[in-house]
């Protein structure tokens, strides 16, 4: 049994997840705008990434019998001063959602729903990664500075990553 606290939680968290997905396109397509591809499309995979991330908490919610309740989404900024920008804006909201996960275990703990705990395990290890990547991309920016062969270097390195697969509902 999901209690009702977790569910209006894990119905916020699809939203955070989902503001995530917009909010890393909205900085894809600043990127694309000044002309790098390659971070454009880094952030473009970590869009669609985010996407499954909400998924994984709305496919949680009719497992266990809770009504999902979608809601409106905020608008993301759409400008940054420098890519770097755009990326230390990145990592600030990853160690923002770190928290929220953190908050959720927390409550899932404290209600001994051994289920969703079990499930939430899966963001925190996933959250590491997040923050570990976002923090990569942030030294190398702040490394290359005003440097536009190093900015185009860094560009084409993140350009080579891979969009993620998704998953059907029953892999999830
Ligand atoms: Fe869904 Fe990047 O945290």
């Amino acid at each position: 049994m999901i209690s009702d606290k977790i569910i209006k939680a894990m119905n916020d968290q699809i939203r955070k997840e989902f503001y995530s997905s917009y909010l890393y396109l909205s900085m894809a397509s600043y990127l694309h705008s000044k002309g790098f591809d390659g971070m454009g499309g880094w952030m473009r995979a970590q869009a669609m990434e985010e996407a499954i991330h909400a998924m994984k908490f709305f496919d949680h919610l009719i497992e266990r019998g809770g009504d999902v309740e979608l809601q409106p989404i905020e608008q993301p900024p759409a400008e940054w001063k420098s890519p770097l920008e755009a990326f230390r804006g990145a990592l600030d909201h990853e160690r923002m959602i770190t928290g929220t996960i953190n908050d959720l275990y927390k409550m899932a703990s404290d209600e001994n729903d051994y289920a969703s705990r079990t499930m939430l395990q899966w963001f925190i290890d996933e959250q590491i990664e997040e923050e570990t990547n976002a923090e990569k991309n942030v030294r190398m920016l702040e490394i290359a500075g005003e440097s536009g062969q190093a900015l185009l270097m860094i560009d084409k390195d993140l350009g080579v990553r891979m969009m993620p697969l998704v998953p059907s509902v029953k892999e999830v």
